[in-house]
């Protein structure tokens, strides 16, 4: 019987253990989890989301206090288009969240950064050029592309010196986006050099409509190798979004994946991002208690628990302090939908805005608790403790879990 440590990831001359943890915005997937998959010879995320809230926590700067003075007079002002970001803060902020990272790195695994598209922060191309060349000034070991086609990224990084020796990936649902993006690529002469298969039962915003459980995750990766061979492209496969077992990682290995991402078990680790109280959350919810919604303004569903406080919080739009998903003409969905409930409720002390909600706020303060669809299985992954709640674990034993279990087991901690 095959575990997950008898295969190899190959990615150019390097080899790793076929685990990848996934980038878990804002700052879930933090540096210390990251850490580990590299010390243990896999692959570990940052996110560059809201990297300036992150380097004020982590490092004591003070980006976003300053971007609040600096914007203050607009606080008030229903209209955001003034508000932009300071692309020198940006680099400094991208490139400090990374070396720093970087410089505590152990092992032979490699950390790569989660870079997504859908952080417009009302200046799509600009910002986005910066944050890909600032990682890969920070040392970055890699880049992943997520949340969005991509089809520019790679122009926006092909004059950086490292853009040929850097890993460069991308997240797909579908065989079409893969093609949208390598068609878009291909007079670079650069092709990535992973593609991560992302189904419809992984966590964060998901590349599917309502229809998202119809679709089946090897079911889009047999289509995508066999497309990948047709065009003689050797391109690696990471199959991810609700890989919960060892048993389950081998059985993607042995069918067209190259490797595994997986996140929502790490997130009830010490070493994840989330509020200890929201990590018990994650482990108490049922099945029932799991959704995908609409209330994320991207315009891409989210999965999340229902008792997420974020649904329907109709709080002031956060955009003078933070602003990363204002469009490119400085729009966000939930500023139009809280302006309507304001002009609908001129009364009311607090407006409950229903069909979306201020994400950046939000994710800033774990208040939108966003989840893979197996988190309903946690619960089985560890122990209850005498005070009713359950053990965390760390993110050393989760791995190895993967890595070493056979028959569907899951060990539980010591
Ligand atoms: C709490 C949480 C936050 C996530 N945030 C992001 C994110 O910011 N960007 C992203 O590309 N994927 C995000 N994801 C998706 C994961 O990186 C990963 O691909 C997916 O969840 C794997 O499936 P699994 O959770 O069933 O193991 C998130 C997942 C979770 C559970």
């Amino acid at each position: 019987m095959k575990r997950v440590d008898d295969f190899r990831l190959k990615l150019g001359k390097d080899e790793l253990v076929p685990i990848m943890i996934g980038g878990m915005g804002v700052d879930i997937s933090t540096a210390e989890l990251a850490l580990v998959a590299a010390r243990l010879g896999g692959i570990g995320h940052i996110s560059d989301a809201m990297v300036h809230d992150v380097t004020d926590r982590r490092f004591d700067t003070s980006y976003i206090k300053e971007k609040t003075k600096y914007y203050k007079y607009n606080i008030n002002n229903s209209d955001k288009t003034d508000i932009k970001f300071n692309l020198e803060h940006l680099a400094d902020a991208t490139r400090m969240h990374v070396s720093k990272t970087m410089e505590a790195k152990q092992g032979t695994g490699m950390i790569f950064v989660n870079c997504m598209e859908k952080l417009t922060m009302n200046g799509p191309r600009e910002t986005l050029k910066v944050r890909l060349e600032a990682a890969l000034d920070g040392g970055i070991d890699g880049i992943t592309l997520s949340a969005g086609l991509h089809l520019s990224s790679f122009s926006l990084m092909a004059d950086h010196p490292r853009f040929r020796e850097a890993k460069l990936g991308i997240i797909v649902s579908s065989l079409r986006a893969l093609q949208l993006f390598l068609r878009k690529n291909a007079k670079l002469n650069r092709f990535p050099d992973y593609v991560i298969v992302e189904g419809p039962l992984a966590g964060g915003h998901l590349g599917f409509g309502d229809d998202w459980a119809v679709y089946d995750l090897q079911t889009i990766i047999t289509e995508i190798a066999a497309y990948l061979k047709a065009e003689n492209l050797d391109i690696p496969l990471i199959a991810a979004g609700g890989i919960f077992t060892g048993s389950d990682a081998v059985s993607f290995l042995e069918n067209g994946a190259s490797g595994v991402q997986v996140a929502t078990r790490f997130t009830v680790t010490n070493e994840c991002g989330l509020p200890t109280d929201v990590k018990q959350e994650y482990f108490k919810a049922s099945e029932a208690d799991i959704e995908v919604n609409h209330i994320s303004p991207t315009g891409y569903p989210m999965r999340m628990l229902k008792n997420t406080p974020a649904i329907g919080d109709g709080i002031r739009p956060g955009c003078e302090s933070y602003g990363y998903l204002l469009d490119g003409n400085g729009n966000c969905a939930y500023i139009t939908s809280y302006n309507r409930e304001v002009a609908a409720h001129p009364d009311a002390k607090k407006v409950v805005v229903m069909d979306k909600t201020c994400l950046c706020t939000h994710m800033r303060n774990f208040n939108c608790w966003t989840c893979g669809q197996t988190t309903y299985r946690l619960k089985d992954t560890t122990r209850k403790l005498a005070d009713g709640s359950y053990q965390l674990l760390t993110a050393e034993h989760v791995f190895r879990d993967y890595q070493f279990s056979t028959d569907n087991r899951i060990t539980l901690p010591e």
